[in-house]
């Protein structure tokens, strides 16, 4: 008799509504890298509708023609979709410039064709600012001016998708918000963190709730710590000016980290709607202990990258200033004061320049105590620990404690291994930007960022930041070689 469990997988994809995608920055690099094949995915799996078409807006002197052959260069003219007509095919340019609002006008007569002439009902519009942070406010205040952004038809959605950086520190934050509020509601504002779409960060709900044996031991009884890190091998990536006024704490932690942490030790939502996982996400993030002087001093390490490996230090990278303190480095220990988690440390990490590319959370539990093992067995046994590997290979590790062949109570580690890509039927499943424009196109907030768990951020933050400044020899900046594990320090105790 056969014991092997049958796999079953549920995929479910709705396509969304036609409507008109306007990408602001279709000359940037994000627009090449991700947005163009990620539409091209969506296309290639069926998942956009045959009336949706895209309008690539930029300052730059492109016409349509010369706008399709450049972008073909990035998307080869979505070869692998095999329909007569791909919406890519059609795609309009039309020049753009916050500083000349004719030019908006011209935009608005676009939309205005496109939506007499594709459907019998009005499109809904998608603008995507895939632009510098600096030039955010300046384009959704030109698309307020040409009334882009109203909703005057109640079939017929306005939505708007921005990157971060979401403000640079509180007072930014607050008022990048007050700005969005005074032009788009909040449920039609979609901030992309391109990490919350991860098959590993999106699975961190599934793991913990779809699987009664996690979710009961999930709390300070059974878990010793929490580890949250991200390291990469590369450097500034042609990023230097915008990283060295950013830092790592801004780049990395503030926003994609805490989404992460929010993620792992939230109560349960009320429901797997996007409104209640919100909730829940903001009630954690509220009881995260604040810094203080003594726990900043004690808990936060900051460190820069120095020469080594062949490698330039951060002060010799093009563009940076010789006397920089801007960190590549930052390791965290915070601490969440409610029932769940009373006690237990989350340390959080990211680097530069480090020696492995590598993102994961390590639910690390506490080592077992029984008097079944002598106290000398009992210390060799390993901690249990559940690793959600972010890269590379998304997927998922389980160490449990079992007996090796040998001596009557050998014991060792047994390793459950596997990556979502190995267990998947669906190969065809959208990447991270693919799934987010879907998402955009479909008014599912899941796995967007909102505005108040943003701002609770920067509140824990900011006084980091402004320590920092204001007080450099209390909280020195490490270094580390380049191509390395990083500087040495310690968190525990
Ligand atoms: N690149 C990535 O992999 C990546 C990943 C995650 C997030 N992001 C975020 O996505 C956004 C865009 O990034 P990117 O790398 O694509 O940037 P980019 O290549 O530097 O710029 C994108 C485009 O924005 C337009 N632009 C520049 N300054 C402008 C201004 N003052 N007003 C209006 N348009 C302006 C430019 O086109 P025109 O000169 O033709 O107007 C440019 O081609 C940023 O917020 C970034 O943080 C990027």
């Amino acid at each position: 008799m056969s014991h092997k469990k049958e796999q079953t997988t549920f995929s479910i994809e709705v396509i969304p509504a036609p409507c008109v995608v306007v990408i602001f920055g279709a000359t940037g690099d994000l627009t090449k890298r991700k947005i163009m094949p990620s539409l091209c995915q969506l296309c290639a799996n069926n998942l956009i509708h045959e009336h949706t078409s895209v309008i690539c807006c930029g300052r730059s002197d492109y016409t349509t023609e010369s706008y399709r052959s450049y972008i073909s260069q990035y998307v080869p003219k979505c070869s692998h979709c095999n329909k007569k007509s791909c919406f890519l095919d059609n795609i309009i340019y039309v020049r753009t410039d916050a500083k000349e609002p004719k030019t908006f006008q011209d935009l608005a007569d676009q939309l205005n064709i496109k939506d007499s002439k594709e459907t019998a009902s009005p499109l809904n519009h998608l603008f995507y600012l895939a632009v510098p942070p600096a030039s955010v406010t300046e384009l959704i205040a030109a698309l307020s001016q040409a009334k882009l952004l109203e909703e005057t038809n109640p079939d017929a959605w306005r939505h708007l998708a921005i990157e971060k950086p979401f403000g640079t520190d509180l007072e930014s934050a607050v008022k990048l918000d007050t700005f969005l509020h005074e032009h788009i509601a909040e449920e039609d504002i979609y901030r992309i963190d391109h990490y919350l779409a991860k098959e590993t960060v999106q699975n961190i709900l599934i793991t913990r709730f779809a699987n009664r044996i996690f979710e009961t031991i999930w709390d300070h009884h059974a878990i010793d710590h929490i580890r949250i890190s991200t390291a990469e091998t590369v450097g500034l990536e042609g990023r230097n000016s915008y990283f060295d006024k950013s830092g790592l704490l801004r780049d990395m932690i503030q926003n994609h980290l805490m989404e992460i942490l929010m993620l792992v030790a939230m109560e349960p939502p009320a429901s797997s709607n996007a409104d209640a996982i919100h909730v829940a996400k903001l009630n954690l993030i509220e009881k995260i202990r604040p810094f203080t002087e003594e726990s900043m001093a004690t808990g936060i390490v900051r460190a820069q990258y120095t020469s080594g490996n062949d490698m330039a230090g951060y002060l010799e990278e093009p563009d940076i200033p010789a006397d920089s303190m801007t960190e590549t480095f930052v390791s965290l220990k915070l601490f969440i004061d409610n029932e769940r988690w009373q006690d237990v440390p989350f340390y959080i990490q990211a680097g530069k320049r480090m020696d492995s590319q590598d993102s994961e959370i390590e639910i690390v539990f506490k080592r077992s105590t029984l008097s079944f093992f002598s106290e000398q067995l009992s210390k060799t046994l390993t901690p249990n620990t559940l690793t959600l590997r972010i890269r590379p290979d998304e997927g998922m590790q389980l160490d449990l404690q079992a007996k090796h062949s040998g001596p009557k109570l050998a014991i060792g580690n047994l390793q459950f291994d596997t990556t979502y890509e190995q267990q998947s039927s669906n190969q065809g499943a959208p990447d991270a930007y693919a799934r987010l424009l879907l998402d955009a196109m479909l008014h599912d907030h899941t796995l967007f960022v909102r505005g108040a768990t943003i701002i609770e951020s920067w509140k824990l933050f900011t006084p980091v930041l402004e320590a920092w400044k204001n007080n450099p020899d209390k909280y020195p900046l490490l270094s580390y070689p380049a191509g390395s594990e990083g500087p040495e320090f310690s968190l525990e105790g």
